[in-house]
């Protein structure tokens, strides 16, 4: 199977682990678009989404399926979401597609945090993916020297805004051996937004699309 196959395969799995007559939280990129093709099939099962980016929202509504704010949903059933990479305890690399703030909010909303992804995207040790850190835009070159004192090598995703006006920097050369304090580490640095690890917050079931079959991990 190609990735895009695993990628199909497992969006349709993951159907399974939708809450009927909830609302639930919808990720970014292309395993969760395939998500929310299959999702417009029991559309009349949920109450409603919630979005974590623009395009995510454009793409439900396309298929009328209602989107909801989220500063007016006390609660989220379950969060569907990609990830760019994962270790074996479901800490995670996101943000490839730059929604990453948005991504966290909505995760740490959600009872439940789902993650569907192709095989290819567990690893043994996280950083391989460039982690990506969504910076306030006047903050970026002294986010960036900070950055390569912790031994990263940030590289600015030119001509790249994300939804909240922000930029990234997409942080090579690292090995990233204990993501919990690594991400606190990140979050201290002054003009950064948000870091891709989702460690804190990890997924809590990890859905694998493999030639095999969807494999779970939890
Ligand atoms: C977007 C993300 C995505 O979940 C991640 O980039 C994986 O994307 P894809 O499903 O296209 O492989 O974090 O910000």
């Amino acid at each position: 199977m190609t990735p895009d196959e695993k990628k199909q395969q497992v969006a349709k799995a993951a159907l399974e682990y939708v809450v009927e007559d909830t609302i639930i939280g919808i990720g970014t990129g292309s395993t969760a678009n395939y998500f929310i093709d299959a999702l417009a099939s029991i559309k009349h099962k949920i109450e409603g989404t919630v979005a974590s980016s623009n395009a995510t929202a454009e793409r439900l509504k396309s298929h009328g399926i209602p989107v909801l704010d989220i500063n007016g949903v006390d609660e989220i059933s379950v969060y569907l979401d990609g990830a760019d990479e994962s270790n074996r305890y479901l800490h995670l690399i996101k943000g490839g597609g730059g929604a990453l703030t948005r991504e966290k909010i909505v995760a740490a909303v959600s009872k439940r945090f789902v993650c569907i992804a192709d095989d290819s995207k567990l690893v043994d040790v996280l950083g391989k993916f460039p982690l990506p850190i969504e910076v306030i835009p006047m903050a970026r070159s002294y986010v960036a020297r900070q950055l390569v004192k912790l031994g990263g090598k940030p590289v600015w995703r030119d001509g790249f805004t994300t939804d909240n006006g922000n930029v990234i920097l997409d942080v090579h050369n690292l090995q990233i051996t204990e993501p919990v304090k690594f991400e606190k580490e990140l979050n201290e640095i002054t003009g950064v937004v948000t870091n891709g690890l989702f460690a804190t917050r990890r997924a809590d079931v990890l859905l694998l699309g493999s030639d095999d079959g969807v494999k779970v991990l939890d």
